[in-house]
């Protein structure tokens, strides 16, 4: 029984690395930015709002964040563990999720960062397609579909995200610096911090993940 943060910037890899711990772990892979993106495309109030803050690199307003997260996780299947991906964002965010899990005796067990440098998170962000259906993440050079265009798992329509063209990603490698980076202390400070680096090859990455939920 797991609760698992994975932190780190956009492009740092989490969607890539969160589908196979969940998948491993059988534990849901619970990512706020896929949730948004779902909303959206089912029409929702909630996936509008979300998609003017997603459209600037802005983070979503911390209520509407966190309610949606708390609804979540207080689902059945997440009653055996979960992994979060993109959440939480602000330390706002993390001190929220702290007090609710903390009425119910529970708390987070790992807070893992998946580090990369500047530079590596353009490369990768500039190349990634994901699926329309499952939103699987690719990239056209470090790992590409068997075929273009097509994803692996189901047969999706790939397509770039609105958010990866160059003039957004910049200011959301800001946004994160200004206000996600300052939970890594947050994390750090509970002694739940454990820092792995990220600009390997996403086997590697997996390995050492691994090796550190392992370990728990
Ligand atoms: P979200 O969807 O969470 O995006 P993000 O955090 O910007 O992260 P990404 O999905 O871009 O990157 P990733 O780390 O998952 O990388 P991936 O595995 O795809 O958020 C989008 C927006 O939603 C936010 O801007 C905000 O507006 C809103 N939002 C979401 N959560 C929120 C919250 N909590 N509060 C408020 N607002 C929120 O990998 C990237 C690429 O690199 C892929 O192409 C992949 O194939 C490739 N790759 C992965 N690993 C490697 C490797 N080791 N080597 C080489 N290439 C690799
Ligand atoms: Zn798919």
């Amino acid at each position: 029984m797991l609760r698992i943060i994975l932190l780190g910037a956009p492009g740092a890899g989490k969607g890539t690395q969160a589908a196979v711990i969940s998948r491993k772990l059988t534990i849901p892979h619970i990512a706020t930015g896929d949730l948004f993106r779902a909303a959206l495309g089912q029409g929702t109030d909630l996936g509008n709002k979300a998609k003017a803050y997603m459209d600037k690199g802005e983070l979503v307003p911390d209520d509407v964040t966190v309610a949606m997260v708390l609804e979540r996780i207080s689902e059945e299947d997440a009653k055996s563990g979960y992994i979060l991906d993109g959440f939480p964002r602000t330390v706002n965010q993390g001190t929220a999720l702290d007090q609710a899990l903390e009425v119910n005796q529970q708390s987070i067990d790992l807070a893992i960062l998946v580090d990369v440098s500047d530079e590596e998170l353009i490369r990768r962000l500039s190349g990634r397609s994901i699926c329309r259906t499952c939103q699987t993440p690719y990239h056209s050079e470090n790992n590409p579909p068997k075929e273009a265009g097509v994803c692996d798992l189901d047969g999706g329509e790939l397509y770039q995200r609105d958010d990866d063209k160059a003039e957004t990603v910049g200011n959301r490698l800001q946004v994160y610096s200004n206000e996600t980076a300052p939970l890594i202390h947050f994390f750090e400070s509970q002694g739940k911090l454990v820092r792995i680096n990220g600009e390997q090859d996403i086997s590697v990455v997996e390995k050492q993940l691994f090796d550190v939920i392992d370990a728990k």
